[in-house]
């Protein structure tokens, strides 16, 4: 028996012992800390996972998947202030492309751990941009989603930034854009690998995947977020 079976059958003995909410805690930091250490490339090479910095993320990604001139759609659930979707609008130099943002701009519609309802409030304002590839649907996403017309876009590459923090928020994008969600689409979630909080976009990927059975690779990560790609 490997050595990787061999921890897989104590991991799943563990509750007996522990109690199901002690194993699954002590699992998932497993699975965290081994998510976190290394990423190996397309190229081969090592990046180092440990720290955060998702903006040299998103210019690793960039490069490595030819997103910096191609024409593409950028959607992102979770704009608050604008800081992300503002830093792809200068990765993506192609004059063709689209970036919409949704957000309610009054902050988390529940409670997330510590972070409380409210939480990450634009005060109702959209965030300023003079680049006219960008705008903005305000209000949750079961309002402004569903009637969002999806065809004008059809045949663009999809990059899919889900930084809603919640489960429920996250896992309705998944479901409500799932027959758009395409071969070699990329999909970003920002607290992937959050030690405290992966009953939410973990458990949201998780789950919307048991639905509606989807095959991805891994194309990044950091200690908090994770980039895959539909295969
Ligand atoms: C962490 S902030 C986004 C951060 C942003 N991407 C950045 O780079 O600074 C999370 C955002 O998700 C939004 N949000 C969460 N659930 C939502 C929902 N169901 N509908 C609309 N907005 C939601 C909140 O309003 C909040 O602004």
């Amino acid at each position: 028996m490997s050595f990787r079976s061999r921890i897989k059958n104590i991991a799943l003995t563990l509750p007996r012992f522990l109690g199901q909410g002690t194993a699954s805690f002590l699992i998932k930091t497993g699975y965290l800390i081994r998510g976190s250490k290394t990423y190996v490339s397309s190229q081969g090479e090592k990046m180092k996972g440990g720290y955060y910095d998702r903006y040299k993320l998103y210019n690793f990604v960039a490069a490595d998947q030819n997103l910096e001139n191609a024409e593409i759609l950028f959607l992102e659930f979770g704009v608050f202030q604008g800081d992300s979707i503002f830093h792809w609008l200068t990765i993506n130099k192609n004059k063709q492309s689209f970036f919409w943002g949704f957000d309610t701009f009054v902050g988390l519609p529940e409670d997330w751990g510590r972070d409380k309802k409210g939480c990450y409030t634009n005060n109702g304002e959209l965030p300023y941009t003079e680049d006219i590839r960008c705008g903005f649907k305000k209000g949750l996403f079961s309002d402004t989603l569903p009637g969002f017309d999806l065809s004008p876009y059809k045949g663009l590459k999809k990059i899919i930034h889900l930084d809603a923090d919640l489960y429920s928020s996250t896992l309705f994008v998944l479901a409500e854009l799932r027959n758009n969600i395409n071969k070699d689409d990329i999909i970003i979630l920002d607290d992937y690998f959050s030690p405290a909080k992966m009953d939410h976009e973990f458990k949201a990927l998780e789950d919307f995947i048991k639905a509606y059975p989807m095959r991805f690779e891994t194309v990044a990560k950091t200690n908090s977020q994770i980039v895959i790609k539909v295969i």
